[in-house]
């Protein structure tokens, strides 16, 4: 028997509560990564591409322009507060373009087997515990189509820890309610969940490493 998903009101909470005030928070340094992100995704006109936590609606209101009117996004998020924000950045900076965000659990997905060309996924793997990074990779695979492409941008857990991430997974430990996250080991995660590791970049946020990876089905 499967055992039941974990409640995730308290995430879904603290994101309905940070919504409007998120990108003053985090934007202006998880930009980067995230744009080179969708750039190693390399999403072409007419494809589907699905985005896990789209959070405040960057990544899908690019994604839609990229994807052109022959191609579809569509983005799951839990927050309703995200939801809200991210529709109304796309309806201002992708007006017209195919964008359909709804709310959803990246954990157990209403797609199809195989309906995506690509998905991505940038700074909420981390959020999940290992037992839910490994429901939400296989998801992931279930939903992409054969040669799909993912990808992930994450805080990255290095060998050994750097300093900054020993005192980060201290405070998530301590607060994690407050720090929600925490670094993983993301290329070991897509390895063990059968995704082939295919272009994997790393930089520094505020001194923690970051990885941004593409891997394929
Ligand atoms: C740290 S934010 C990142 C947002 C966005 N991807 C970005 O790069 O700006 C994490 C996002 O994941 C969403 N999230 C958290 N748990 C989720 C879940 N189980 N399923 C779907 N989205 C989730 C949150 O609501 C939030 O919008």
């Amino acid at each position: 028997m499967t055992a039941p998903l974990a409640d995730m009101s308290p995430t879904k909470q603290f994101y309905d509560r940070i919504a409007k005030g998120y990108d003053l928070l985090a934007d202006s340094s998880e930009h980067v990564p995230r744009d080179r992100g969708l750039v190693m995704l390399a999403p072409q006109i007419g494809e589907q591409v699905l985005v896990i936590g789209f959070g405040t609606g960057h990544s899908a209101a690019a994604l839609g322009k990229l994807v052109g009117p022959s191609g579809k996004v569509a983005g799951i998020d839990i927050s309703q507060g995200m939801l809200d924000v991210a529709k109304k950045r796309v309806a201002d900076e992708a007006p017209g373009a195919p964008v359909e965000l709804e709310l959803g659990d990246a954990r157990s997905l209403s797609f199809a087997d195989g309906q995506f060309d690509a998905a991505f996924m940038s700074f909420t793997l981390e959020l999940f515990e290992e037992d839910d990074i490994v429901r939400v990779l296989a998801e992931l695979r279930r939903v992409l189509r054969p040669g799909g492409r993912l990808a992930v941008i994450s805080l990255n857990k290095t060998e050994p820890l750097t300093v900054a991430e020993e005192i980060y997974i201290y405070l998530h430990r301590h607060f994690p309610h407050f720090i929600d996250c925490q670094p993983i080991a993301v290329e070991q995660h897509l390895r063990t969940a059968d995704f082939q590791i295919a272009q994997a970049e790393h930089m520094d946020l505020w001194g923690l490493p970051v990885a941004i990876v593409v891997a394929t089905t």
